[in-house]
């Protein structure tokens, strides 16, 4: 029997969405032995779509896949100047998820927030990479996804290749929560990994960068905004969303250098003290050889303290398109089998 398929309209095609679109046709095979078939009704970039209500042919997918930056539209049929909202109206009644990829904002978390928003009000199931809108409005949005029954798929915002979000939504259903922190950003953690090598800050930037950890513009690593972001949105999931503005932020600066040189490994850390709702993300020293000291490359930490004092650590990959992407997907597959 034919699979029926969850319809996704992609909202951004940047790495991460075109990564998204890599595996869709790459796992068809994995997804379909869990009953699961995906189908692309839309991808929007930053001038225009491409919208199909019948299903972007794999062979087109594929094709996109070479197009330059902001060159969606420019492809046949493609239509210049269709947003993610125009299209969300366009694709009414054959739309299931929309897939928010756009890069994250913490300012007003535009336009990603009226995107997530739109796609509730009418019906659609949302998964998002994009961090702002739920690190701004969390309860906001899963009361309005709530009241019409609909799911927000975050894995891929926080630990994107390590399913945390699960695991603190399911794997702790009616326990109590009380402390999460950890690393949960690898471009500072790869900064303080070459500094207690030797280098000095502008020194570990400049590799970090060079190595492909630090964006050009690697300010919402260094002030701090991506953990933030995350830890605030762990604080939605458990259930008492602390807003990223009011998690209490260290930027990581050259001042570090002094703690580095002090005795103890330094880490960025994210914390979530649930029961005193309060949040921040501060370079702090942790205990030689503990797992935390020993992260290196893109790996993430966290520790888990529930129910008076029991402790997991949870350890994986972090952020990185192929793992955002599986987690898109995964998140994909899971509104796939619950239609
Ligand atoms: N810039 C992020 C990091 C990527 O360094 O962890 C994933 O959010």
């Amino acid at each position: 029997m034919a699979l029926k398929p969850v319809r996704v309209l992609i909202s951004g095609f940047g790495n991460v969405g075109r990564e998204l679109v890599r595996l869709i046709t790459e796992y068809r095979e994995v997804l379909a032995r869990q009953g699961v078939r995906i189908s692309v009704v839309g991808i929007v970039d930053s001038r225009g779509a491409l919208v199909s209500r019948q299903g972007i042919p794999e062979e087109t997918l594929l094709q996109l896949l070479e197009v330059p930056r902001g060159g969606v539209s420019t492809f046949k049929d493609g239509r210049p100047g269709l947003t993610t909202l125009g299209a969300l109206d366009e694709l009414e009644g054959v739309l299931d998820v929309l897939v928010e990829v756009t890069p994250s904002n913490y300012r007003d978390a535009e336009p990603a927030l009226s995107h997530v928003k739109r796609a509730l009000d009418v019906g659609v199931h949302v998964v998002s990479a994009n961090k702002g809108p739920f690190a701004l409005k969390y309860q906001e949005l899963a009361s309005a996804a709530e009241r019409r029954g609909l799911y927000l798929g975050l894995k891929a915002t926080v630990m994107a290749g390590t399913p945390l979000i699960d695991l603190l939504r399911y794997g702790y259903t009616g326990r109590s929560v009380e402390l999460v922190y950890g690393v949960l950003n690898s471009t500072t953690n790869y900064i303080l990994n070459l500094m207690h090598g030797g280098l000095s800050f502008p020194e570990a930037l400049a590799k970090a960068q060079e190595d492909g950890y630090a964006e050009p513009d690697p300010s919402l690593d260094l002030e701090g905004w991506d953990p933030a972001a995350k830890i605030s949105i762990l604080s939605g999931v458990l259930g008492r969303h602390i807003p990223v503005h009011q998690v209490t932020r260290v930027p990581l600066s050259p001042a570090v250098q002094e703690l580095v040189e002090a005795e103890w490994p330094v880490r960025y850390i994210a914390r979530l003290d649930v029961e005193r709702g309060a949040a921040s993300v501060r370079p702090e020293p942790v205990e030689p050889g503990s797992p935390l000291a020993r992260l290196q490359g893109a790996r993430n930490g966290v520790h888990i303290v529930s129910d008076g004092g029991k402790i997991i650590y949870l350890e994986g990959t972090g952020g990185g398109p192929r793992p955002t992407a599986l987690a898109l997907l995964s998140d994909v597959a899971l509104i796939a089998r619950a239609l």
